[in-house]
């Protein structure tokens, strides 16, 4: 139940509870939600960071996986090479065994048949040797290597050539073809397509090899770029969200001034009413209190003056027979002039315009103390120094009517404290009871205390309640002085 700065956020402190509870059920939470996605858009350029580096590592990983490839490859031609080179060595010395087994075998038998392999080879050989030369430029071993090789060649190729000279030269040579030739004819052939046989597993092997490298790459190549696709949506899909985030943060915040604004649109006119009416049943209660005093309290008044003349006037023997009723008269026309006073005093304070605040209080503090006989204490600075305008003091004799009001119709109290004090800007009216209390929550549809609170509203001051059961009752009424 408290109006003022420190329950509410942005309304100003003047507006209405029901307005406040408005406003805590609207402004509070889009605030606290519209806070929450601003806070969250400022984490958006992470969002573009975070991608920057998915892409890179997404790219890293196809650079990577390139020269590893590119390393495969280079491995694999080179293994190639190699195993060109070494069958280029192995054909280099087959071909001189053959040659050396075809001399061999010419020196023994004489005849030609076994110099086939030996013309066969020799053009082999001098076609090997400018390779392997070519070999050991490439670096695939030292040139002096090839050097000595090619001498050593030369040299054997020499001395097969003259042993055959000469062999023939001696004995000449004779036709036909020995059973070692044509077995080792065939060993050859056969041997020959065994190595054919294995050269082209390899070479199978070598481009299976070449496969997979080449099937891994591309795989590589197509699960990269599908990532860096993939991250590329999700980030779209962010940044979607973000704007989208943002576009309802802007319309949340837009509804919520709308919202607010009409709230304090409201609130301006429900003070603006509250005013009038209080002022016009202030007037009221003025021109009513005028009436009875000059209308009413004239009756009354020549009425007791009337009494008072036939009292006089009248024989004593006939004042006696009807003495009875006359007293009975004129203590009902007391009766009536005290009760035209009270309500009189009611309507309009007596002493407010008079004598100020804090002495229509303290009257209203004695008569209140001699009709209920509670203790009743009274603490307020002098008139002079609280320097309030004469409706702020009217407004605040009349919360602490209503409350002592309360006091006498429910609270069962033994004592009341009434507090007025002045602060630096605003006036400060505490009524307290030592009573039973009352369930705030439960207290609807009485006019009583909204009728304080509009009061306290009209000078855009805060007002509070604090209450419980068995726990007394503390009303605070804060009105700015000006
Ligand atoms: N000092 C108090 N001690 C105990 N209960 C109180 C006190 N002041 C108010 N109440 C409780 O709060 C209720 C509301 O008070 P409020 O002054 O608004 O209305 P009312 O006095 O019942 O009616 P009205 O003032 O309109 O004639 C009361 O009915 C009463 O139950
Ligand atoms: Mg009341």
């Amino acid at each position: 139940m408290t109006i003022g700065g420190q329950r509410h956020r942005r309304l100003p402190c003047h507006e209405c509870a029901t307005q406040g509870r408005m406003e805590a059920e609207m402004d509070l939470p889009l605030g606290k939600e519209v806070a929450q996605l601003m806070s969250a858009m400022r984490f958006r350029n992470w969002h573009h960071v975070m991608l920057a580096a998915g892409c890179a590592l997404v790219l890293s990983l196809l650079v990577s996986s390139h020269w590893q490839y590119a390393v495969s490859m280079d491995a694999i031609s080179g293994i190639k090479s190699q195993r060109d080179r070494m069958d280029r060595l192995d054909a280099l010395l087959i071909s001189l065994l053959d040659a050396e087994t075809g001399v061999r075998g010419y020196m023994v038998t004489g005849k030609d048949a076994y110099l086939e392999p030996y013309h066969a080879s020799i053009p082999e050989i001098q076609a090997l040797i400018p390779i392997i030369r070519k070999d050991a430029v490439e670096e695939a071993y030292p040139v002096e290597f090839v050097a000595g090789l090619e001498e050593k060649v030369a040299t054997k190729l020499n001395v097969l050539a003259t042993a055959v000279a000469e062999r023939r030269a001696r004995l000449g040579s004779s036709e036909g073809q020995g059973p070692g030739k044509s077995a080792m004819d065939d060993i050859r052939y056969l041997i020959g397509q065994m190595k054919q046989k294995g050269a082209s597993d390899a070479d199978g092997l070598l481009a299976e090899s070449i496969r997979a490298v080449n099937l891994t790459r591309w795989s590589t190549i197509a699960l990269g770029v599908g990532a860096m696709l993939l991250l590329i949506a999700v980030f779209s899909l962010i940044l979607r969200q973000f704007h989208l985030r943002a576009e309802i943060a802007e319309l949340l915040q837009g509804e919520n001034q709308r919202l607010e604004a009409e709230v304090s649109r409201r609130t301006a006119d429900l003070t603006a009413m509250a005013t009038y009416l209080s002022s016009v049943r202030e007037q009221e209660k003025g021109r009513l209190a005028r009436e009875l005093h000059d209308e009413m309290g004239a009756i009354l008044t020549s009425a007791k003056m009337d009494a008072s003349w036939i009292a006089r006037k009248i024989d004593p023997q006939a004042m006696a027979q009807i003495r009875e009723r006359f007293d009975r008269l004129v203590t009902q026309l007391n009766h009536g002039i005290t009760l035209k006073r009270r309500i009189i005093d009611n309507l309009r304070p007596p002493l407010l315009e008079e004598l100020g605040l804090t002495a229509s209080l303290q009257a209203m503090v004695d008569e209140f103390r001699a009709s209920t006989g509670l203790v009743v204490i009274f603490d307020g600075p002098e008139d002079a120094d609280l320097g309030i305008s004469g409706d702020r003091a009217l407004a605040l004799f009349r919360i602490a009517q209503e409350s002592m009001t309360n006091v006498r119709k429910y609270a069962q109290a033994r004592s009341v404290r009434i507090t007025l004090s002045r602060g630096h800007r605003n006036v400060r009216l505490e009524v307290s009871d030592d009573g039973c209390g009352f369930d705030e929550a439960a207290v609807a549809g009485t006019h009583g205390i909204a009728g304080m609170r509009y009061r306290v509203q009209m000078f855009r001051g805060s007002f509070v309640v604090n209450s419980a059961p068995g726990e007394g009752t503390r009303i605070v009424a804060e009105l700015p002085i000006v």
